[in-house]
């Protein structure tokens, strides 16, 4: 009985290292909506075939940061979400955390019904780049993880784009460095979906708006050779407090972005400061020609109500509740439809002058790391079934590519799981709250635009605020199991 159990929990902790063929299940067979229209880029913006496309979308993680649950792998849960999506009038979603080894089939076949984009995070709290330590999180498990999630979604239209990363670089100038790590996972990204010969998906960095490192970051991802590039920029902005172009200082961001090369959106926004309700008067600039020429529209942060009030929908037992934000999110997208014509953008894409190193950005040149050895492997045969969102994660897996994720020695698996969980409860700062850090926003461009995805409290946890306590949860899970087996043993 007791190796029964013992079996059992470890079995349960090593499948997902168990390589498994793809796409023999018949449901994905069954997948046959092709009714989007797949989005391109041209010059410094989207295009739905040869309309110009705006994002008009809302950041969507039911469950947050405990839950480490794919809203996209449930049925129940994003058609009654889909039903809200639609009387909000949104065109775009963004999921910060995905299942790869499961299907997405209905529910991206539902979106796609009701002609909604997705844009996907390709990390996820157990498998991302560490801000603290990001050369060894660099690693093969890393990119496999990340390269199953494009496997996961490419097949379908209605994915806008893929994130390399959400706020690794913060406000913490150390954290400047972990740039290079993104740069060369955007890199890989877009290699791994040319090699693969999946539709030409956009890859970009959804990044922290921190005064100190906003331009050096954004140039950095749009410098050197084109394979180094990203396709896009998105970064999360929480400085308009209903307030105007002005005092949010919007209006100096359009002129340090504009003649930028491509296409810039905001991946979060929607302070919630000032007064009970937010006026979501952002819509209304972003859809004006003082904003069309350098922005592509942006996501609100978000849809589900959480600790940290920035939801717009109550999801208890009885369903999703619409909250007062709700029907001022839909007015505004409602008030102020996408402009017609090109927006004034260009119709060229150009690169940027890489940034210099100086004391808030300490990257010093623009070499990348090679790929690990081990990764490369994926280009020619694919990445085989993705870990999922239970796996004991990369950040520490190993000495760069020392441990690579197909490693399928059960003694050497249980020591990095263990020493994984005890590094990352260490390095994490903190584990309390800290899902808003509304330290400075003042509606000024020369402050730091503090937002919910960046919290400290995580060591390179790459997913967005509500989601930041998801390493801590697992760890605590695994380190249960251990001690479980430690005792029948
Ligand atoms: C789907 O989500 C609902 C609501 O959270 C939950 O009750 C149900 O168990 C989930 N279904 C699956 C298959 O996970
Ligand atoms: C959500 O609904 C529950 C149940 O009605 C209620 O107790 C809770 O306060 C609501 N939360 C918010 C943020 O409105």
């Amino acid at each position: 009985m007791r190796s029964i159990v013992f079996a059992t929990v470890w079995a349960s902790l090593f499948s997902h290292l168990t390589a498994s063929p793809t796409l023999t299940d018949p449901k994905h067979l069954s997948y046959k909506r092709s009714s989007m229209t797949p989005i391109t880029i041209k010059g410094n913006a989207f295009w739905q075939g040869d309309k110009r496309f705006y994002v008009r979308g809302i950041d969507y993680q039911p469950g947050g940061s405990s839950g480490m649950e794919d809203p996209l792998a449930n049925e129940t849960v994003c058609k009654r979400d889909i039903a809200e999506f639609v009387k909000l009038g949104v065109n775009t979603i963004r999921v910060y955390m995905t299942d790869n080894s499961v299907s997405h089939d209905v529910c991206m076949g539902a979106l796609a019904d009701a002609g909604i984009y997705v844009i996907i995070d390709a990390n996820n709290p157990l498998y991302s780049i560490n801000r603290l330590n990001p050369e060894p999180s660099y690693n093969s498990e890393y990119l496999q993880s990340v390269f199953s999630t494009i496997d996961a979604f490419s097949k379908y239209d209605n994915t806008l784009a893929f994130f390399s990363g959400n706020e690794v670089v913060n406000d913490d100038i150390e954290s400047t460095l972990a740039a290079v790590y993104v740069k060369a996972t955007t890199r890989d990204m877009r290699q791994y979906i040319a090699s693969r010969d999946h539709r030409k998906i956009p890859v970009g960095y959804s990044s922290a708006d921190v005064n100190s490192n906003r331009i050096p970051l954004a140039h950095y991802m749009n410098c050197g050779p084109d394979d180094q590039r990203s396709d896009f920029y998105a970064f999360n902005d929480y400085s308009w407090c209903n307030t105007d172009m002005e005092r949010s200082g919007w209006n100096q961001k359009v002129k340090q972005f504009t003649g930028y090369g491509i296409p810039i959106f905001l991946s979060e926004y929607g302070c919630n400061t000032n007064g009970p309700q937010r006026d979501f008067g952002e819509v209304k600039a972003l859809m004006s020609d003082s904003m069309t020429h350098v922005y592509s529209g942006g996501l609100v942060y978000e849809y589900s109500a959480g600790p940290n009030m920035f939801g717009i929908v109550n999801i208890t037992s009885g369903g999703a509740d619409e909250m007062l934000d709700f029907d001022k999110y839909r007015s505004a997208l409602a008030a102020n439809p996408a402009p017609n014509g090109d927006g004034g953008c260009t119709l060229t894409s150009n690169s940027m002058p890489c940034p210099t190193k100086d004391a808030n950005w300490l990257v010093d040149g623009t070499s990348l790391p090679p790929m690990p050895e081990k990764a490369k492997v994926f280009m020619a045969n694919g990445a085989g079934t993705g870990p999922g969102l239970k796996g004991e994660g990369s950040q520490n897996a190993g000495d760069g590519d020392s441990n690579s994720g197909t490693t399928t020695a059960p003694a050497a698996t249980a020591t990095a799981t263990t020493s994984a969980s005890t590094s990352k409860a260490s390095t994490s700062k903190s584990t309390s709250t800290s899902t808003s850090t509304s330290t400075s926003v003042t509606g000024s461009a020369t402050t730091t635009t503090a937002t919910p995805s960046s919290s400290k409290n995580a060591a390179g946890n790459s997913v967005g605020g509500p989601v930041s306590q998801g390493p801590f949860a697992v760890t605590g899970v695994f380190v249960a199991f251990a001690v479980i087996g430690t005792l029948l043993l």
